[in-house]
Order: structure tokens, then sequence, then C-alpha cells
């Protein structure tokens, strides 16, 4: 495997910008607030920072909808501000990864209100208009497809026969990427912000970009109606390679593509070098171990086997071809402490430390998210009107509408909520947690965030979760014969509590357990076939030397072990 790039070597941090620092105290984070904590980011050894998207947007969905790809959202700062966060960070040695919509844009970008305009308007091409299909005096959408984000994908335009396609929000039309002026545009937006010195993007949905036409009910029994025609759509390899060969190759980029459920077959040509396409993708299989179908406001109890595979399996197959990503969370996902069968209240800081070693050391990049790194957990809403996402309330709506009595409705949005992951960053123990001067912040802040938060966590020392990802980043570095470009082989695939994989490189290897429960366990000590002397990491302050293969070892509560030895 090439090991010349340096993506392959790198672990991210992203960072929500609404969130992370107000420094002007409006309620809002900005680019002033975030450059103030960029050693901070520097300090816990991650190598780039992802940004969600910082461009003008009429916040619909809180950025993801673009109104101008080229400016930034004045809540942020302005262009200038902008410039200097790249410099500060490239003065760090931080490279900048950013957010790319392009499944769709916001229904105020200029192309879509010029569409709108006439049925002849040439931008009604740039997306996806159809007529309606006439049953009896009613008329009803082109197809039976539904939007991620609940109901139909399709908006009738005034009182005419035509709708238009959003699989999101109804504010987020989607484009048509079979028009090629579309895809001009979106290689020129890309070497637009390549030319200012960005280092990569993230790609948010790409594998929605091609379509099935013509367009056509889905018949099949399937939930949400229509993914067979535009998740990995006929073009769609096509297409990503075209971004490719007009704008990433020309750069030493790095990109990563949010993927939907991605089939097998697609999901390694979208990694694989030889293809030029992408260079990783997320691939969230093992989010679904704790909620039905991977819907998040649906829970169930814990799947380790599912979460094994999810994390092992797909990152195996994309290592043959590619790279691979891991994550535990982001933007869309509730704090991972408050999952996974986990005991927060207890075990918070073991919780957090576990699942990060157990992950993290396994292969592919690391994604780590703003908060994560202090094992923050979930807040306390009290009532919908706390909730700020708009998928929280089309859920919620939705579940009504089936009679679903409130509180119980309420229950499974609480649980699923992408706001847990948006409240205000917790710094310390002053107002609003250090996230401002004490103005209302956009989104409640957390319950607990005087005395949880990144000072309460640099204090705690030895029971510190930034101190321990710092180690654990460090580690993957100094080891990376190992943990970066080494092999990975599992033990024990179907114990329900412990995670244990052994990373062999050429000259070393290194074992990482993980009881990923809040009960004592008795683990047998794996052969291995490499002498692991060296206590590497641990979660508990007296950790065991490693007995022989065959013996056992009581680990205690979520306590994590990383062993290692020269071969
Ligand atoms: C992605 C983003 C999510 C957004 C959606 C539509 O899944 O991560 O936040 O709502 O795409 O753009």
């Amino acid at each position: 495997m090439e090991r010349t790039r340096w993506y392959k070597e790198a672990a991210v941090y992203q960072i929500y910008p609404f969130s992370f620092m107000d420094s002007n105290n409006d309620g809002w984070g900005d680019i002033p607030g975030i450059i103030s904590k960029l050693d901070y980011v520097r300090d816990l050894g991650v190598d780039a920072i992802w940004f969600s998207p910082l461009y003008e947007s009429p916040l619909k969905d809180y950025g993801y909808d673009i109104s101008d790809y080229r400016k930034i959202n004045p809540i942020f700062g302005t262009m200038e501000d902008f410039d200097r966060l790249l410099e500060e960070c490239h003065a760090r040695g931080l490279r900048v990864i950013m957010d790319m919509v392009i499944n769709h844009t916001s229904d105020q970008h200029e192309w879509f209100r010029k569409a709108l305009e006439s049925p002849d308007s040439p931008y009604r091409d740039y997306y996806i208009f159809a007529k309606g299909k006439k049953k009896g005096d009613k008329l009803l959408p082109p197809t039976n497809w539904q939007s991620s984000f609940t109901g139909t994908a399709w908006e009738r335009v005034g009182d005419t026969d035509d709708f238009y396609l959003h699989l999101f929000c109804r504010e987020q039309p989607d484009l048509n990427w079979e028009n090629p002026k579309v895809r001009d545009e979106i290689v020129d937006i890309l070497n637009f912000w390549l030319e200012k010195g960005v280092d990569g993007f993230r790609f948010d949905v790409f594998n929605m970009f091609s379509k099935v036409y013509p367009l056509r009910d889905d018949t099949t029994r399937q939930r949400q109606k229509g993914t067979m025609y535009y998740v990995d759509g006929p073009r769609i390899h096509e297409f990503v390679n075209e971004l490719y060969e007009r704008a990433l190759s020309h750069y030493d980029t790095f990109t990563v593509g949010e993927s939907y459920t991605p089939s097998e077959a697609d999901a390694l040509r979208y990694v694989d070098e030889g293809c030029r396409e992408l260079d990783t993708i997320f691939d969230f299989a093992h989010f679904s171990s704790d909620s039905i179908g991977g819907l998040k406001f649906f829970p169930k109890p814990f799947n380790m086997k599912q979460f094994k595979e999810g994390l092992f399996g797909a990152s195996k197959k994309y290592r043959e071809k590619g790279w691979s990503t891991l994550v535990l969370e982001n933007h869309d996902s509730p704090r991972s402490v408050c999952r996974f069968g986990i005991d927060s209240k207890k075990y918070r800081y073991e919780a957090a430390t576990c699942l990060a070693a157990a992950t993290f050391l396994g292969f592919g990049i690391p994604f780590i998210y703003e908060g994560e790194e202090l094992g923050l957990t979930n807040t306390d809403f009290r009532s919908m009107d706390e909730l700020k996402d708009p998928v929280s309330h089309f859920v919620y709506d939705l579940m009504r509408s089936y009679g679903i009595p409130k509180g119980i409705a309420f229950r499974f949005i609480k649980y699923g909520a992408r706001d847990h992951a948006r409240v205000p960053m917790q710094w310390d123990s002053s107002v609003n947690g250090g996230f401002n001067a004490g103005a209302e912040p956009w989104q409640r802040v957390h319950q607990d965030c005087r005395t949880l938060n990144a000072e309460s966590d640099l204090a705690a020392g030895d029971r510190s979760v930034y101190r321990f990802y710092q180690k654990m980043l460090k580690l993957r570095k100094e080891r990376k014969d190992a943990f970066i470009y080494g092999e990975l082989t599992e033990y024990g695939r179907e114990d329900r509590r412990v995670i244990s994989y052994l990373r062999e490189g050429e000259t070393e290897g290194c074992l990482v357990i993980g009881n990923l429960s809040k009960r004592k366990v008795r683990f047998t000590v794996p052969d291995t076939g490499v002498r692991l002397g060296e206590l590497l990491l641990a979660n508990y302050p007296d950790a065991p030397v490693l007995p022989e293969p065959g013996a056992k070892i009581l680990l205690r509560p979520y306590e994590t072990l990383v062993y290692g030895g020269k071969k």
C-alpha cells in the first residue's frame, strides 16, 4: 500500500461552526472564535480540521443548504476572516477540509431562484423538475420517492403541474448532475477553494448525485421509497471521476465522501486508488448496532456483533484497495457515550476512552467530533421547543400523525436527535460554559456545561478524556507500522462484551483490548504470535502486565488495555 499521501497518517477534527466559539457574543459561533481555539485543537494531536459548511446559507438545514458557494456566511465573519483561519490553521500544521454540499443547493441560491422564474429559464435544467401525475382531480407527485427527512421528495411549484425533487428539506432542491453545465459550475467552485489553498473536501451525501432516468415509482417494499433509483446511481462513478480529473487531481487534496448505505462493490470503487474517485468514504454501518434499521430515533438493545462487523468489516475491505475512516460521532449523531448500551452516568471517563481506543486504533483515519475528546454527554432537552434541528421536528410530527402520544414521541426524538451534537461547545466554568460572554446562544447549552467542559476535563489529570485522546493519537503515529499500515486481526468475534484485535506491521505488533460493558469480564489472552511486553495505553491506573496466551485477565468495567512489542 502506497505510503506517500499525507492523509493516510492523519487524524481529523470536525468543527460545527455555529457551536464552537462565539467571539462577538451574538449567540452564534464564528471564525474569530474558532481561531482563538486552534491551539486546543492542534494540541490534541490531529492533523486536519473538517469544517461543517461555512458558506452563505438561509439555515433551513443549518448550512447544509448553501445559497452561495463562494461566500462566507456573515454569521461566521468575512472572507478575510476565512483567509486568516486558513493561514492560522496552516501555521499550526493543520490542514483545512471544507464541507461540500453539492447534491442540492438552497432554494435561495441564485440558480434556483432563476429556475423558478420561468419554465423556459436555462436554470430550470440545473434542477430536477417533472410533471405531476394526474389521478382524477388530484395531482400526485411525479414519483413516490420519499425525502430522507420524511414525506414526499417532491414539492409542487405554485399551482402549476410541475414539481421539483428534494431528497432532503423542501428548501434543498436536488441538482441535476446530468446537465454538463451543472458539473462545470461545481468544478469551478472546487477550483475556487483549492486555489485559495484548502486541502480537501468532505462531500455531503455524494452517492446520491446520479439518478435513474426516466424517473419512476419504487414498487419494492423498501421503507424509504426511491433509494434504489438514486443511491449509487448509474453515472455516479463517472461524475466523481470527473471532479477528480478536472479539479481534485491538480492539487494535493484529500477527499472523503459521506455515503448513504453504499453497495459493497460501489464502496470499493469509490475508495479504490486506481479508480481516481475519492480517497475514502464514511460508512456508518456500525451505527445500526443500537438503532432499528440505522434510524437513530428508534433504539434497540446494543448489538456488539453488528458494531464490530460494521466497524471492522468495511475498513478491512477498503484496505485492500484504498483507505478507510473511523467515526463515533459527527454533527448528525447523538453523543457516543450515551449510545452503544453505555452507562455514562457511572463510567463516563472509562467508557469514552474505551470506545475511543477500540475504534480509533483500528484501520483508517480517525474523525473526532468537537467535544467527543472530552467525553461530552447528551443534553437533557426538556421540550420540542428546545430542539433546533428541522429533522427532529419532521420526525416528531410524523410520529404524532400516527397517533403516537406526545411524551413518547419526544422520548424517541430525544434519544436520537442531531441537536445533541450541536449544543454550544463546553469550554469552562463561566457563563454558557465559556461559549461566549453571556448572550443567549442560538441553541440551548448543555445542563452541565459549567462543570463538564474542557477546563474541568484537563484538570482531571489521569482521568482526562482529552489527555487520553492525546496519548492515543500520539501512539498511532509512534507505532504507525502497526496502527496505521498494519494488518488487523480480530479475536473473539462472537464476544458480546470485549473488542480485541491485533494490529501487526512488518516490525511490530500491538494488541488492543476493550471491555465495552459495565460488568467485570474474564478475558482469555489470545495467541498473537507477537511478544507483547510493553503496556502502551490504559484507562485504569494499575493495569496488569500481559500474561501468557491462554491465561485469563479480569477486565474492569470499560477497561481498555493496549500492549505492544517489536517483532
Ligand atoms: C448530510 C449532512 C446532514 C445534512 C444532509 C443534507 O447527511 O451530514 O447534516 O442534513 O446531508 O445535506
